[in-house]
């Protein structure tokens, strides 16, 4: 897959190849803050590693277009790291990420705006080439779970085009293909933004893996007939007992794998957990515009006057994930004991500077 956030050192600028005109390649061009909050908010760039690592990059460029001449330039770049924040409220790595800017600042407050400004640069940098290590080792540790020749659904996007390169979900298909294994992949459209069939079925079909688009409501009847092996889906945040956060429509597919005994596995790096939260309770869920499910095209769909509901993301409860592969390895119920075993002590560490 090519890299579809790039950082042009020579002109000061990310660019992004922006998801929402897929499979039709555009690019978008982001020279500050404001553009940087209208590509997560848009979804121009999506995808929980994704957003984080164009956050560490919105970080460098709140510095960079901040007047180092201004006395209020610390408040200024404070309040613009808050505004990137807020765009989306559902995947930590967003939280995360400025949370680690953040904190490199406070090791020396009084340091020049000039130098923030490149120690932010080499830090996001740092986050987009470790999301991708991460993603490669996650994807070579899944190989235990994944069966010489399986047909794998997933839902939504959770690939190259979501994360840094490579791809959590996607991640562990490709792993699987570069393993020789005979793979098939379903992939579900995604109402209403339509993730699986636009980007997942341009990822897979980019590099040669066959696949096959379902409307999300089918998923029941591929299961009931033993066309599913496994589902394997991304992340947007894991609480500390192993609720996960994803792309609504994954809970469905949860309920319907526990139904119809078919694995059901969650593949994401640890910076998408959340020890902050002991459950899914507390992940806050986030409704966008109801002009994605009442319209299509442009065109008008639901009868005016009509209301919807739009939430984008839904809660899996741990008892229905039979696994979550990280990057620092596999992790099986009993989830809460397990994911602190793994992830507690670098979280921990993280929590106390
Ligand atoms: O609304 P989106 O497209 O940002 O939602 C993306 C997902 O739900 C992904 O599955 C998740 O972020 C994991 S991406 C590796």
């Amino acid at each position: 897959m090519k890299r579809h956030i790039r950082f042009s050192d020579d002109e000061n600028f990310l660019i992004l190849l922006d998801q929402r005109y897929l499979p039709e390649e555009k690019w978008f061009v982001c020279r500050n803050v404001e553009d940087i909050v209208y590509a997560i908010k848009k979804m121009v760039v999506r995808g929980a590693p994704a957003i984080g690592i164009v956050a560490g990059y919105g970080c460098y460029l709140a510095a960079a277009t901040t007047d180092p001449s201004d006395p209020n330039w610390q408040k200024i770049v404070k309040e613009k790291l808050e505004l990137i924040a807020e765009a989306r409220p559902t995947a930590v790595n967003l939280v995360h990420v400025i949370k680690k800017m953040e904190e490199a600042w406070m090791l020396d407050p009084d340091m020049s705006l000039e130098d923030l400004k490149w120690i932010w640069l080499k830090m996001a940098k740092e986050i987009h080439n470790e999301d991708v290590i991460a993603n490669q080792t996650m994807g070579k540790l899944a190989q235990e779970l994944i069966p010489q020749k399986a047909t794998i659904m997933t839902h939504c996007n959770a690939g190259a085009l979501a994360t840094g390169g490579y791809g959590t979900a996607l991640g562990v298909i490709r792993a699987a293909k570069s393993a020789g294994k005979d793979i098939r992949v379903i992939a579900n459209e995604t109402r209403p933004f339509l993730q699986g069939a636009r980007i997942t079925a341009y990822e897979l079909y980019y590099d040669d893996i066959p696949v096959k688009v379902i409307c999300d409501n089918s998923a029941a009847y591929l299961m009931a007939k033993g066309m599913v092996d496994l589902v394997v889906v991304g992340a947007d945040r894991i609480a500390s007992n192993g609720d996960t956060a994803n792309k609504i429509g994954t809970y469905n597919l949860a309920v319907l794998c526990n139904y119809h005994n078919i694995p059901f596995y969650v593949a994401a790096p640890s910076s998408t957990f959340d020890l902050s939260i002991s459950s899914g309770k507390d992940i806050p869920i986030e409704e966008r515009p109801e002009k994605e499910v009442t319209h299509i095209d442009g065109k008008r769909i639901v009868p005016e006057g009509v209301g919807v509901y739009n939430f984008a993301f839904d809660v899996t409860p741990n008892e229905l994930i039979t696994a979550i592969i990280t990057e620092k390895g596999i992790i099986r119920p009993p989830y809460d004991l397990n994911i602190e075993k793994l992830i507690g002590p670098e979280f921990r560490k993280k929590e106390k500077k």
